[in-house]
């Protein structure tokens, strides 16, 4: 078995700079054994997405990555017939004296093809299966995800002109969702579900000095704490870990080893993205959030 246990996730993937908390590590280590995807859940900047990522580099395999959006078709998550192609071989047919036919049964065959992701993960024949990463699920359209739900359940994928291919061996799926909107119960039941939420503090701190193996511990404890305070708040848009990494990575730059409130102010911009949240810090929630985040730091 290639990840031989919980322990050993949690190891490798903290080697890779990923904190992993158990119930994660849980959850990636059953997708294995049950091969089943995982579908991981959470507000954004979490982390979902480099679980995908950090898996891969663990397991040293490569990453195949589908980013859905709206609108997204077969041909852009499946596969397309390589056109130019097709006709170049049609062209140089109409000098030769071959059958109608045969060029036929050759410009529909596999050689034709351009695979995307799901048809190159399904016809990876490397030793270690490929992670395959479909990333926000929740902006594809139903359409999509009913198709997708096919492609889960029996890891094949029929092309008309070619018939039914099916994958040797099954790659590790990650699915991830914002949750802009539900998904629906059948995709939900063929995959193991986990919800990221934000980190604890202690987590939050170990991904702070991970990440940013120069920064002083102190400056270190007060960032997460601020966060953590934030957190509480409620503001438009909480702030994710990418924005904690930003901001502990803006300060260290910008050398500076205490948070006072001339240089939280100026550097509002990595933690919040909307104009009503930094007008509400600065309109009067400031000095709590620094009282808060210093007096946790002080006990
Ligand atoms: N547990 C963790 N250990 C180490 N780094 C983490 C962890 N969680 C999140 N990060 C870091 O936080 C940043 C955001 O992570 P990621 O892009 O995976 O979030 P996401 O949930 O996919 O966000 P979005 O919903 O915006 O796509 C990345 O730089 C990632 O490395
Ligand atoms: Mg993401």
């Amino acid at each position: 078995m290639l990840l031989r246990s919980i322990e050993h996730i949690q190891e490798t993937m903290e080697k890779h700079r990923y904190i992993t908390d158990r119930p994660l590590a849980t959850i990636i280590y059953l997708s294995q054994i049950l091969e089943k995807p995982i579908l991981l859940e959470g507000q954004a900047g979490v982390g979902k997405t480099d679980v995908a990522k950090v898996l891969a580099e663990v397991l040293e395999t490569k990453l195949i990555r589908l980013q859905c959006y709206e609108g997204i078709d077969i041909s852009q998550a499946v596969y397309e017939w390589n056109y130019p192609k097709q006709i170049l071989r049609i062209k140089l047919e109409e000098l030769g004296s071959g059958s109608k036919e045969t060029v036929e049964n050759e410009i529909f065959s596999e050689s034709f093809l351009l695979k995307r992701p799901l048809l190159e993960a399904i016809t990876s024949d490397s030793a270690v299966p490929p992670v395959l990463l479909i990333d926000e699920i929740d902006r594809a359209d139903d359409e999509f995800e009913g198709f997708l739900l096919e492609v889960l359940s029996d890891f094949q994928i029929t092309i008309p002109e070619i018939g039914t291919i099916k994958a040797n061996r099954r790659p590790f799926v990650v699915l991830t969702s914002n949750r802009t909107r539900e998904l629906h119960d059948a995709l939900k039941r063929r995959c193991l579900y986990h919800w990221i939420d934000y980190p604890s503090f202690e987590k939050e701190f170990r991904i702070v000095t991970t990440k940013i193996p120069g920064i002083n511990e102190l400056l270190a404890r007060k960032v997460c704490n601020f966060m953590q305070a934030v957190r509480q708040m409620d503001f438009f848009k909480s702030p994710g870990i990418a924005e904690t990494l930003d901001w502990a990575t803006a300060l260290v730059f910008l050398n500076k080893d205490d948070l006072d409130r001339d240089t939280v102010e100026a550097t509002l911009g990595c933690i919040f993205k909307y104009n009503q949240d930094i007008d509400r810090v600065k309109e009067g929630q400031l000095e709590a959030i620094l009282e808060k985040s210093n007096a946790v730091q002080a006990g």
